[in-house]
């Protein structure tokens, strides 16, 4: 491969699955103001990647085609644009790319250097590569949304996360259970004893009628639900939720805005609070040193290497991931 060319999988339009991602050679990306250029040594997949790829936020995403999908990277920084400070050739970071140019699924890619931190030795590239999306929306819920202090203080709190043993709901019970909660998580068969050792003090199947109808085990009221399955209607959450309580939707569809609106008019206690993710770079930063420290981990569902990472974008589609699926360049 010439010397200023890169390998990497993009797509041309809308739809068309795995079998639309092609490999291609394209010239290295060069570094902007305030902004990196990272040789990728990991990267992580998220459903919103091919759900940009369906169309879901057309026309805005992809920005322009061709575009090079996936936004969770980490890497070695390799060329610092103007006015950087904070990094230097040689670092080891951990990125969220920006939606709008994407590029995670390539040898190389320029990240901001304000959605960028360091990774230290003790985490591997594949742990840091979970983190950014995934990571970052389940600390969002956590925090900012069910009002779990993180430092165990503050008063008990029962939460459902659904879909527990996914990307964000895998960081979800974990960083739950660092604050005062019972947290009652749903998952399917096979990852209960999994979900169970994240932390969860009760699981639930979603395929059985008592998991199907969210029922606490323990007959426990929810004062939060942390949403990462879809489909379930309000129906389904109302009679589970504690006199205050509130499910926080992080895939909101239309059906989820109306009762967020109607719970609103209403004057209801019980309400629906879509989540959209606001990335923070301190945020970021925390959950790497929750994981250096041994307080969070990243479980990896499966690898690819990039050769291979239109079988690691049909896996994503598929959504039975347990954890987060890597590509390596
Ligand atoms: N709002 C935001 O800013 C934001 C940010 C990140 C992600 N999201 C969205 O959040 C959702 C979850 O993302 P993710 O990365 O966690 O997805 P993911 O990793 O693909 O989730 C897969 C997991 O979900 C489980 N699952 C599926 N349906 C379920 C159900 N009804 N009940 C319980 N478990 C179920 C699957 O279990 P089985 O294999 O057993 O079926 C699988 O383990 C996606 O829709 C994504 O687009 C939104």
């Amino acid at each position: 491969m010439a010397e200023n060319l890169m390998h990497a999988l993009q797509y041309n339009s809308y739809g068309g699955g795995a079998a639309a991602l092609k490999h291609v050679e394209v010239p290295i990306p060069t570094p902007n103001k305030g902004e990196i250029l990272l040789k990728l040594e990991a990267t992580s997949l998220n459903p919103i990647d091919w759900k940009i790829q369906k169309g879901i936020l057309r026309p805005l995403l992809p920005r322009k085609f061709p575009h090079i999908p996936a936004s969770d990277v980490a890497g070695e920084v390799v060329k610092v644009g103007p006015g950087v400070t904070n990094y230097k050739v040689g670092d080891k970071v951990v990125s969220l790319l920006d939606h709008l140019t994407g590029g995670g699924l390539a040898e190389y890619a320029v990240a901001k250097e304000n959605m960028t931190v360091a990774r230290p030795p003790e985490i591997s590239v594949t742990e840091a590569a979970g983190l950014p999306m995934a990571g970052l929306t389940a600390h969002q819920a956590v925090t900012h949304g069910a009002g779990v202090k993180l430092d165990g203080s503050g008063q008990q709190l029962n939460l459902l996360i659904t879909a527990a043993s996914g990307g964000v709901g895998h960081y979800a019970v974990q960083l739950a259970k660092l604050g005062n909660t019972f947290v009652t998580a749903t998952c399917g068969a096979r990852n209960l004893d999994f979900v169970k050792s994240l932390g969860a003090d009760e699981v639930l199947d979603y395929k059985t009628p008592d998991g199907a109808a969210l029922k606490s085990p323990s007959g426990r009221k929810y004062n939060v639900v942390i949403h990462c399955a879809s489909g379930i209607p309000w129906s389904t959450f109302e009679p589970n939720l504690s006199s205050n309580g509130k499910v926080i939707d992080i895939t909101p569809g239309l059906s989820a805005f109306l009762t967020c609106a109607v719970k609103k008019l209403t004057f209801s206690k019980k309400k629906l609070e879509p989540l959209q993710l606001s990335p923070k770079k301190e945020n970021l930063d925390y959950l790497v040193n929750l994981v250096k420290g041994g307080k969070l981990k990243t479980v990896i569902d499966s690898k690819y290497p990039l050769s291979k990472a239109e079988e690691a974008w049909a896996k994503s589609i598929d959504g039975h991931a347990t954890g987060k699926i890597i590509v390596e360049p």
